[in-house]
């Protein structure tokens, strides 16, 4: 009998044993070496030494959104879909913001004069946001920047894009001076003439805003996806071993665009 019971008792534990290892490596095999912590927590570690190579070598995807300042959907998209992403698998794609839309722009003597779907002050906001992707040179820390100046946007209808973009400039201890010398002058110009171009070298040509591309790509069926969850497309598209992130799943209900024929 007692024997009996102690037989039940290695038996219990030793399935006890097996639930407990298997809950530590909670996890699909395609997903054990995407970080060292994972692989260690699964025990594959020195195995996947070689695929951490590999994902050092995996091209990260390229998402580049052609945008305006103050367009709702863009600020809508800036704080949803693609801050989402940033936050949780920005080590595998790249971002790359190109303030203009829907502007035009005419060349004088030696400048441009731009004119904005929303505005006087939607062209100075583009322009801050163009110098500060120069002043910054690191996109990372310029999306950051922009994600901020949107959610004040967004939270406080009365803060202005420059009163924002000062704001936000404090929170990140960023130099506004520089930032506000260039949108001022000539090289802020030049700077914005340079989205200009970029946006009308899209093709095929942007029909509204935000505008997303995938490695240089844009489709209907991939913007409507951007829109809803980035992540997804960011994960489906890249190559190398996929993040933990790639498995949460994320959905918007919202899809918002603005149509140039509506303007
Ligand atoms: C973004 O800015 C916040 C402060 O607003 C800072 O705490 C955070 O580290 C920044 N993130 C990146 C990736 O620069
Ligand atoms: C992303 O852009 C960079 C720089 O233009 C390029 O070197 C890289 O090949 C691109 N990645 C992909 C996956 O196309
Ligand atoms: C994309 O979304 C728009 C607006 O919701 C819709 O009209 C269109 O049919 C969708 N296109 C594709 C290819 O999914």
């Amino acid at each position: 009998m007692e024997r009996l019971i102690s037989l039940t008792l290695i038996a219990v534990f030793a399935l006890f044993g097996i639930v407990t290892s298997t809950t530590e490596c909670d996890l699909p095999p395609s997903l054990w070496c995407s970080t060292s912590e994972t692989a260690k927590r699964c025990k594959v570690f020195d195995q996947c030494k070689d695929y951490q190579t590999e994902k050092r070598d995996a091209k990260l995807v390229n998402v580049t959104l052609y945008h305006e300042s103050l367009c709702p959907d863009c600020i809508d998209f800036i704080t949803t879909s693609l801050w989402k992403a940033f936050t949780k698998v920005s080590d595998i794609f790249t971002i790359t913001m190109v303030p203009y839309g829907n502007a035009m722009e005419k060349k004088e003597a030696n400048k441009y004069k731009f004119f904005c779907q929303h505005g006087e002050a939607e062209c100075v906001g583009n322009l801050i946001e163009s110098c500060a992707i120069y002043v910054l040179k690191n996109e990372r820390a310029s999306f950051n920047y922009s994600h901020c100046i949107a959610s004040y946007l967004n939270t406080q209808r009365r803060v202005d894009f420059p009163k924002a973009a000062k704001k936000c400039a404090n929170e990140q201890s960023i130099n506004y001076d520089q930032i506000d010398a260039c949108a001022n002058g000539q090289l802020g110009n030049q700077l914005e003439h340079q989205m200009a171009v970029r946006t009308r070298a899209l093709n095929p040509s942007h029909n509204y805003v935000p505008w997303v591309t995938i490695n240089g790509v844009h489709t209907e069926a991939l913007q409507n996806q951007t829109e809803t969850d980035l992540i997804k497309v960011v994960c489906d598209t890249y190559q190398g071993p996929k993040p933990s992130a790639c498995q949460e799943i994320i959905h918007d209900t919202h899809s918002c665009r603005r149509l140039k024929s509506e303007l």
